[in-house]
């Protein structure tokens, strides 16, 4: 398999480092507009595989397209992150851009691709992938639930002292910190319901932190955080590359399920060799759907912003 990740700032290199150590692609391409930055992180991350011991064979590419032919998925995280006090949405003047001639450059070479979209304002800029390219929808994911949801199952293994891999718990709707929607109700500490330890100020507590995980890590490190993106964008290209069929929260293009058409949300899908192979419907009750309804909105408010560039 081959994996190239566009964009060698710290989301894409720790998107490619997890790539490398879980040894998911034969060839891993790391490529950047700056010079150089690319093929140093490259050579640095293969200077692991002595300790590391793993065989990927990671080159770094300086803006040419051609060293990417023939990728099997693409992950793309670039354009600028975010600062403290700004919003994901903000970006889109300059991401849209980038991610436009990013996506066209990659598909100049890997028609073929699966992308993976990390770039800000995702959902906005998977609706952009989506769009100007024309490919199969199953072929665009956006990563922004699985990210979130990670955040969700951090927050509530915080309030119940327990391990998050006991967690089962996932975010829907926008990869905005007004937008997300965690599906409180749903979560389970090993099959049994989260509610039935939470009281419900904690349970809008973990909701309220949740939402604002990005912000939060913002404000402390003074850009968007690296480690929880990066690795959730790795686990989504293994789903992809060993055919898993794993569910995941992502943002993929809707047409009617959750009441939604002509966007890009997040919903629960099942990942495979095909990119996203169907969507799950969780049943989401009255309430859930209004909050959906309004997330969609927002976006779709975004996704016109797009029209005015
Ligand atoms: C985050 O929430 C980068 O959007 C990503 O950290």
């Amino acid at each position: 398999m081959k994996v190239t990740v566009v964009g060698a700032g710290a989301v894409g290199a720790t998107c490619a480092d997890n790539i490398a150590r879980a040894a998911l692609a034969e060839e891993l391409v790391l490529l950047d507009i700056k010079e150089g930055l690319a093929e140093g992180k490259a050579q640095d991350m293969m200077q692991t595989a002595a300790l590391l011991e793993f065989d990927t064979r990671i080159t770094g590419s300086t803006n040419d397209y051609s060293k990417t032919a023939n990728s099997d998925v693409v992950v793309i995280t670039s354009g600028l992150p975010r600062k403290p006090g700004m919003t994901r949405e903000e970006l889109i003047g300059t991401n849209a851009g980038i991610v436009k001639g990013v996506t066209e450059n990659i598909l100049k070479h890997s028609p073929n691709a699966i992308l993976i979209i990390i770039s800000n304002p995702m959902d906005t800029m998977t609706y952009l992938a989506l769009t100007s390219t024309g490919l199969p929808k199953n072929r665009i994911i956006g990563m922004g639930g699985a990210l979130d949801s990670a955040r969700f199952r951090y927050q509530l293994s915080q309030q119940l002292g327990c391990s998050p891999a006991d967690l089962n718990a996932v975010v829907v709707g926008g990869h905005g910190d007004t937008t997300m929607i965690p599906l409180i109700r749903l979560a389970t500490w090993n099959s049994v319901p989260v509610t039935k330890f939470l009281s419900e100020a904690q349970q809008q507590q973990v909701v309220a932190d949740t939402m604002v995980g990005g912000a939060t890590l913002t404000k402390l490190i003074g850009t968007s955080a690296w480690y929880a993106p990066g690795a959730a964008g790795a686990a989504m290209v293994e789903a992809i590359v060993r055919d898993e069929k794993k569910l995941f929260t992502c943002c993929v293009s809707l047409n009617g399920e959750y009441g939604q058409k002509d966007i890009c949300l997040g919903v629960p899908v099942v990942i495979g060799r095909n990119g996203w192979e169907k969507i799950l419907d969780f049943g989401l009750n009255a309430d859930e759907q209004a909050l959906f309804a309004k997330s969609a909105a927002a976006v779709r408010s975004m996704n016109d912003v797009l029209k005015t560039l």
